[in-house]
């Protein structure tokens, strides 16, 4: 298993590019299951959950042809409405090709997923929806069974904001008969592009990026080219990373107005930045304050970038309180952080850090995705080397890491 070795290594200096974002991607992906029609996508990040979705579609039936950040897909070949559990355990996202199936199919069988190191996450709130649209549903042998001749048009009202399922439903509403109002739906980033890249294949979506959006149902959809938005989940970490080392570190080929719940966040914190269309360059600094967040869907602060921020907030003057609304149990990090120097008490839904405290490099362990990330920008400023293990959740979300902070001064160094 890979292991990633970081040496604290000053400040940080110069330009970073920001791929496309994954979370938008793998929705994106799915939706090429609902055409006979090629999609062109480009700006694809080279992670492995994409890689993932991709492994799935060729699963389905679909040519998948892939050049670096760029993919054609061909959905003429849709030949099995079946989602494994080897694909699906590896990657709860897997659950974005049950709506696709279900509206283009008639039929989907995809592994439930189960629960993760961030919580229980059920999914109940997107087959609810669906049977609302129709569908007829069972639970049988670990596989969630969805049926519909044909899906109907629906008036849903989520009872939690949820992104997966928002797109799912959005999806498989695009194909349905009639017209489909989803309401207290999710407004992420994410959420838009793929809507936009469904009305480039010929949905009739409007109001996607607000609390509503109406689907007025199509017979078929066709192919399309689209660019995937870039990741305000990696920006945000560069972010922190730059800020916590005291860099001047400018972020490219991004979207700051993505991130302006975090941006205030650390403008609070008096972090000096400059933000541009698209960039946001930050600039050196002596010293943080710090501040308070609460979690939240989008436009508040995102609960992907959590973890990040309490690793910088090891750093500022102060007691920080962190309240995690959207997962159960997403603080894991806070122990890791802890085994090098930091202040962190975690008290069931907050946790309060802190700082600043030195941090010295130790062995550590990464639990999640973000937890990873906020363990390496701890890393960045820890006296001595830190020892990341399990960095394969790393490998999940984040692309060519290692090698995009080393281009900005960073010691990142991967054990095999
Ligand atoms: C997506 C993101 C993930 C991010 C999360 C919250 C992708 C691929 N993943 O995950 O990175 O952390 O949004 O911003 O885009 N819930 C239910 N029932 C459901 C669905 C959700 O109770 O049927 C709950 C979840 O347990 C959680 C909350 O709703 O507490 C939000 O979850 P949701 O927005 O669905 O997260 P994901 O779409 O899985």
């Amino acid at each position: 298993m890979d292991k990633l070795l970081i040496t604290g290594n000053g400040p940080l200096k110069g330009d970073i590019r920001v791929s496309g974002a994954k979370n938008a991607a793998l929705p994106i992906l799915a939706a090429t299951i609902l055409t006979h029609g090629e999609v062109r996508l480009s700006n694809l990040p080279q992670v492995r959950d994409i890689n993932t979705m991709c492994s799935l579609l060729t699963e389905l039936g679909l040519d998948v042809s892939r050049d670096g950040e760029t993919a054609v897909i061909n959905g003429k070949g849709l030949s099995s409405h079946i989602a494994p559990y080897n694909l699906v355990k590896t990657m709860r996202a897997s659950i974005l090709a049950l709506g696709p199936l279900v509206g283009r199919f008639g039929e989907a069988e995809v592994s439930m997923p189960g629960g993760c190191a961030i919580g229980e996450r059920p999914v109940d709130l997107h087959l609810k929806a669906l049977e609302q649209m129709g569908a007829e549903i069972i639970l049988e042998h670990g596989y969630i069974k969805a049926r519909a001749a044909k899906l109907k048009g629906a008036d849903i009202h989520f009872g939690a904001v949820t992104v997966t399922g928002t797109e799912n439903i959005m999806m498989a509403a695009s194909l349905a008969e009639g017209t489909t109002i989803l309401r207290n739906a999710a407004m992420e980033p994410e959420i838009v592009d793929l809507a936009e890249l469904l009305n480039k294949m010929g949905a009739k979506i409007q109001g996607h990026g607000t609390k509503t959006i109406t689907i007025e149902g199509v017979p078929r959809l066709h192919g399309a080219e689209h660019v995937i938005v870039p990741d305000r989940i990696e920006t945000g970490t560069f972010v922190c990373a730059a800020a916590i080392t005291r860099g001047h570190v400018n972020i490219t080929h991004t979207r700051p107005e993505f991130l302006t719940a975090f941006l205030a966040s650390l403008r609070e914190a008096k972090l000096p930045f400059n933000v541009g269309n698209d960039f946001i360059e930050v600039l050196p600094h002596e010293g943080l304050v710090a501040c308070d967040i609460e979690t939240q869907p989008h436009p508040g602060f995102p609960t992907d970038m959590q973890a990040q921020f309490m690793a910088l907030m090891t750093q500022a003057n102060g007691c920080s309180l962190i309240t995690e609304s959207i997962f159960e149990n997403r603080f894991m990090h806070a122990a890791e952080l802890n085994r090098m120097g930091a202040h962190i008490k975690v008290q069931e839904h907050t946790a309060v850090t802190t700082g600043p405290t030195p941090l010295s490099g130790a062995q550590v362990m990464a639990t999640d995705l973000r937890a990873s990330a906020s363990l390496v920008i701890a890393g960045l400023i820890a006296d001595g080397e830190t020892l990341i293990d399990r960095i394969y959740h790393l490998d999940r979300g984040y692309s060519r890491l290692e090698e995009k902070l080393m281009g900005i001064g960073a010691l990142v160094k991967r054990i095999k």
